[in-house]
């Protein structure tokens, strides 16, 4: 019988990936969003792609009893926790939004997999954890600090796995951090689809090549960096979607060696993993990639630095490649290419009326 895996926010930006990568790499999937922040039309088009319909339930995390009953319906090995809120100038006007959201959320879904005896997920961490950090690249047991409220959601979380699994060995807790997920899938049915102006880089840049916005402004050149623009570790959203397929092959693994007591019972406990590339670009070389591969002009001007911003981020990549085996492969021109292909061809996303 296939490993069935309970998706959520998996109609999302990287849920959506992640599903087909789950899907072919033999996993069986349930996909549970309340559509936030997402476009039923997402699913239908995963549905598409992957040549079978999606079992998708419409649901919050927050909803305990519709929780109760998926997990009565299904019996999953484990969790992939996609749903959460990720606008950070909206975390600061809206911080309990963002505090109930993201983590009671996680709360109400982590004491029904308690209730259930479900104990290995797979949570979206991010880069934002570590602030401005002190070294580059940045491994896994660098300082953490934040200084948003969605960033400290991401680090109340990370707390929580970290106490969930002092408390109880039988927890297997991935908190895998990813840096700056950018592309879209290669068939270009399914892509990043901000429902506003776009607060991140790449959206903003593949919007202003299809003209629905003017320029970009590059926020601050003054950083001391390769040409004074940020630099950022970008990675590939198939690429990321690829790691929680080797987190879960891991979860598993470990599970069966447990089952056939060939080993010492293992717990995981509590993993952070860094999901990035290892490589930083400034955000004036990605401009200049996405024009190379579109062929289109991208207008900018230079502003001031955007609040809160750091000079840069990369990750080190060392502790995915030894316990997952696994590494990005694609360039910052396939981001490019496969975020031009999805931007072009459904300029404005998943709204086709
Ligand atoms: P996204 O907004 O596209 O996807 C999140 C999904 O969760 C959406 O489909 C939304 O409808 C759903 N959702 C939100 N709150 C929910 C709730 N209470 N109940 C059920 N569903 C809910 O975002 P994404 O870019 O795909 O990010 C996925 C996860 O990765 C998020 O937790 C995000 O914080 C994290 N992350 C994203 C980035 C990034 O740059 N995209 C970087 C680091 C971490
Ligand atoms: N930038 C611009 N102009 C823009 C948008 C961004 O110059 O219009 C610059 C920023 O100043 C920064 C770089 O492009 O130097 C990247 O900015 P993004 O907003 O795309 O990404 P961030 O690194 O600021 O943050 C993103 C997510 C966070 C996540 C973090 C680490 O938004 O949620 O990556 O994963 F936590």
């Amino acid at each position: 019988m296939k490993t069935k895996i309970l998706v959520t926010g998996g109609a999302g930006y990287i849920g959506s990936h992640t599903c087909i990568a789950l899907h072919e790499a033999g996993y069986d999937i349930v996909v549970y969003d309340n559509l936030s922040n997402s476009n039923r039309e997402a699913i239908n088009r995963v549905s598409i792609l992957i040549g079978q319909p999606i079992e998708f339930i419409e649901g919050d995390i927050r909803d305990t009893e519709l929780l109760r009953e998926v997990f009565a319906l299904h019996k999953f090995f484990g969790v992939i926790h996609f749903a959460g809120l990720k606008a950070v100038g909206e975390s600061v006007s809206k911080p309990l939004l963002y505090y109930n959201n993201n983590v009671s959320g996680t709360i109400t879904l982590l004491e029904v997999m308690a209730e259930y005896s479900v104990k290995n997920i797979v949570f979206s961490s991010s880069a934002t954890v570590y602030g401005d950090p002190e070294s580059l690249p940045i491994d896994e047991r660098s300082k953490r600090s934040c200084t948003n409220p969605y960033g400290q959601s991401k680090l109340a979380v990370e707390h929580i796995l970290e106490d969930l699994a002092a408390s109880d060995d039988s927890w297997n807790l991935i908190a895998l951090r990813y840096f700056n997920p950018v592309g879209a899938h290669p068939s270009g049915q399914i892509g990043e689809d901000p429902n506003d102006i776009p607060n991140n880089l790449m959206p903003y840049i593949s919007q202003v090549a299809v003209d629905k916005l003017e320029k970009l402004s590059i926020f601050g050149n003054d950083y001391s960096t390769v040409d004074g623009t940020g630099v950022r570790d970008f990675i590939h959203v198939t690429d990321l979607a690829q790691g929680h397929v080797a987190a879960f092959d891991y979860l598993e693994k470990q599970s069966r060696l447990n089952e056939s007591g060939t080993t010492q019972q293992y717990s995981v406990g509590f993993l952070p993993i860094n999901l990035g590339t290892g490589k930083g670009t400034s955000v004036l070389e990605l401009v200049c990639a996405f024009s190379d591969v579109s062929g289109q002009a991208i207008p900018y001007q230079f502003t001031d630095r955007r609040a809160g911003d750091i000079a840069s981020c990369y990750a080190s990549v060392d502790k995915a490649k030894m316990l997952l085996g696994w590494q990005a492969e694609l360039s910052i021109t396939d981001m490019c290419q496969d975020t031009w292909r999805w931007q072009s061809m459904y300029p404005n996303g998943y709204d086709v009326s």
